[in-house]
């Protein structure tokens, strides 16, 4: 076993990909590694890589040429390349002399300390196993990073939802749920060190689904009360929900407890049924607008959010105008816009033609985001002179002498005060706003 190593991790990639870094510090500090930031004096150099997009990967290819030239320098660093792209290119990774010594999938991060003893003593070493059943269910994170008020627990892994040009089913595997005790306990534990918010993360948390040895099921709704039921000053949220699975028993769960956010990020990808049915969504665009419409009649406040996907396969001028009016019916409080990517590997790939002209769907995006930019600031206008409740996270990053924090809605919300501090709640009133953030004052 290697004594007092220090480890770096660099992270790029969704909240999944960030959460599964905390695992990955919990396994290596089990192992004697101490986690740092980058320095000279580091002896091994985690990248934990995403696929989900073709510029996701650009960034990682820049970076291991810059690697390469670290690694002559320092020819005693370890360097390993973990998660999605360690999954698709094992091969092309494993060539990438002298800068890759080692690289783990996502279902392999237990194995990560024999690879690097491997690795140490001269051999590359991989294993890009999928697993069936791993969960990292006894694993404590490391919270790298934190505010020490908001943390996430991975509740779910894998996807099989096989969206037409999506990676993440080849790149992670089956899904499978987790054991909802050690979810509990993962979030008392973070309550009793004074976290006071927890996002549950999968990438459908709605198809959570764990079978107790009786017999009988765990589905999300009953999971996340379970969590919401810890303490009232505990905020729970989730992400992310496919618009198939989003069930009434979830927006009920919602309404009952009151600290479950009113927040809900429900990828649409498509205004339009043909380009919808391509994607393999498995839903209509009229049945998404019914599922908006349940959340809105019983949560009315509730914000809601989504992911669009510009220029898909054969995508016409009118399947774009389907999606720029389906986001003025919807008024989507904020949402995260992309350029369709072709993924090797995928239906899409495999199946249809990439081949909405690139300056087209650079301006089919241009046209979403200007759109989306007009819905945020409307929805933040029509919060002015409302009173919210702000969890705070710390201070704005624009002024000392400001807070920030989120109300439940997920808006970023930025005021004064001298008394207040991180992990506090606070009434705050909404008197301007941008579309990004809305400004208020304490509310006495
Ligand atoms: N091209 C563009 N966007 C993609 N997404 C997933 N795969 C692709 C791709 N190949 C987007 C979807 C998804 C979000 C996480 O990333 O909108 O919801
Ligand atoms: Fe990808 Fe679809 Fe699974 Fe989301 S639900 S991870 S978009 S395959």
């Amino acid at each position: 076993m290697q004594k007092n190593k220090k480890l770096y991790i660099e992270t790029y990639g969704c909240q999944m990909n960030f959460s599964d870094s905390e695992i990955v510090a919990s396994i290596m500090a089990e192992s004697n590694f101490t986690i740092t930031e980058y320095s000279k004096e580091v002896d091994v150099i985690l990248i934990n890589t995403c696929s989900i997009r073709d510029n996701a990967e650009q960034r990682v290819w820049k970076r291991l040429r810059e690697l390469k030239s670290l690694k002559k320098k320092q020819p005693n660093l370890q360097i390993g390349i973990i998660g999605c792209m360690a999954e698709r290119f094992k091969e092309a990774m494993l060539e990438m002399q002298p800068e890759v010594d080692f690289i783990a999938g996502p279902d392999a991060y237990r194995s990560l300390p024999e690879l690097i003893t491997a690795s140490v003593a001269g051999q590359q070493s991989a294993n890009v196993m999928l697993s069936e059943e791993e969960t990292y269910d006894d694993i404590q994170p490391v919270r790298l990073h934190s505010n020490g008020v908001s943390a996430f627990i991975s509740i779910m892994r894998g996807c099989e939802n096989f969206c037409a040009y999506c990676v993440v089913p080849f790149t992670r595997g089956k899904e499978r749920s987790r054991n909802p005790q050690t979810i509990v306990q993962e979030a008392v534990e973070l309550f009793k060190n004074g976290y006071r918010e927890i996002t549950l993360l999968g990438q459908n948390v709605n198809s959570y689904n764990w079978k107790n040895n009786d017999g009988t099921v765990i589905h999300f709704p009953q999971l996340i009360s379970m969590i919401a039921a810890i303490d009232h000053q505990l905020r729970v949220r989730f992400t992310t929900s496919h618009p198939k699975d989003l069930s009434n028993n979830l927006i009920q769960a919602i309404v009952q407890h009151q600290n479950i956010c009113s927040a809900i990020h429900l990828a649409v990808q498509s205004g339009s049924n043909r380009i919808l049915e391509k994607m393999n969504r498995k839903y209509t665009r009229e049945y998404f607008l019914e599922r908006i419409q349940a959340i809105r009649t019983a949560i009315p406040e509730c914000a809601i959010t989504t992911d669009i996907i510009a220029g898909f396969c054969d995508e016409t001028e009118q399947d774009h105008q389907d999606t720029l009016n389906l986001m003025r019916e919807v008024r989507f409080d904020s949402a995260f816009m992309f350029k369709y990517s072709e993924r090797s590997g995928t239906i899409a790939a495999q199946k249809f033609d990439d081949n909405v002209p690139e300056e087209v769907k650079s301006r089919r995006l241009k046209e979403i985001i200007a759109l989306q930019q007009e819905l945020s600031l409307q929805s933040n206008k029509n919060d002015i002179g409302k009173v919210v409740e702000v969890l705070i996270e710390g201070n704005a990053r624009k002024s000392a002498e400001q807070l920030m924090g989120r109300d439940s809605r997920n808006k970023v919300v930025v005021f004064e005060s001298k008394e207040l501090e991180k992990g506090d709640y606070a009434d705050v009133r909404i008197v301007r706003c941008t579309s990004a953030t809305l400004i208020g004052q304490v509310f006495a």
